[in-house]
């Protein structure tokens, strides 16, 4: 059955299977995102959840946020006017990603390090590979603190390493 609840591609309301459908989430996904106050129903005369066509936009928005890592409180701060139903503007949509933007491209530079040093030794103390006798002898890397230092401030963490390697 149609749950939108006007008939037409611009029904001003839909039940929750319907922006299930068209937003692609499940429908425990829309309950838990309503939960964390990021999109708001309201009921229908057979008490079934209803939502803003508009709804959907936020939801698209949250889709793109959670995917690209950003915290859902920091996705609820950015939608701001949009969490009382108010539809997002394209104005409001090019604040959203200039925020996001600085963010972004840290976690793109975190995970291309990652993809480029995970094949080399990374500093993180197992010494299992060839390279770690050269890169981190005797776990040198220990001295600097927990963790893999490679994965850390890129070249620094090598250039850390060399330096106690030469002095010792
Ligand atoms: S990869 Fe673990 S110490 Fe080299």
């Amino acid at each position: 059955m149609n749950d939108i609840k006007t008939h037409g591609c611009h029904a001003a309301t839909m039940g929750v299977g319907a922006v299930a459908r068209r937003s692609g989430l499940s429908v425990s996904s829309l309950h838990f995102y309503e939960r964390e106050g990021l999109i708001r129903s309201t009921r229908n005369s057979a008490n079934h959840r209803m939502y803003s066509r508009a709804t959907l936009r936020v939801l698209a928005v949250v889709k793109a946020g959670v995917e690209a890592g950003i915290p859902l409180a920091e996705i609820r701060r950015a939608l701001g006017p949009a969490l009382e139903g108010q539809p997002i503007s394209r104005a409001h949509w090019d604040r959203i990603v200039a925020g996001w933007r600085a963010d972004l491209q840290a976690r793109i530079e975190r995970l291309t390090v990652i993809r480029d040093r995970l094949t080399g030794c990374i500093g993180c103390g197992c010494l299992s590979l060839d390279c770690c006798a050269a890169v981190n002898p005797g776990d040198k890397a220990a001295d600097i603190g927990p963790g893999a230092h490679a994965f850390r401030d890129c070249g620094a963490a090598r250039d850390r390493l060399a330096t106690q390697a030469a002095a010792d």
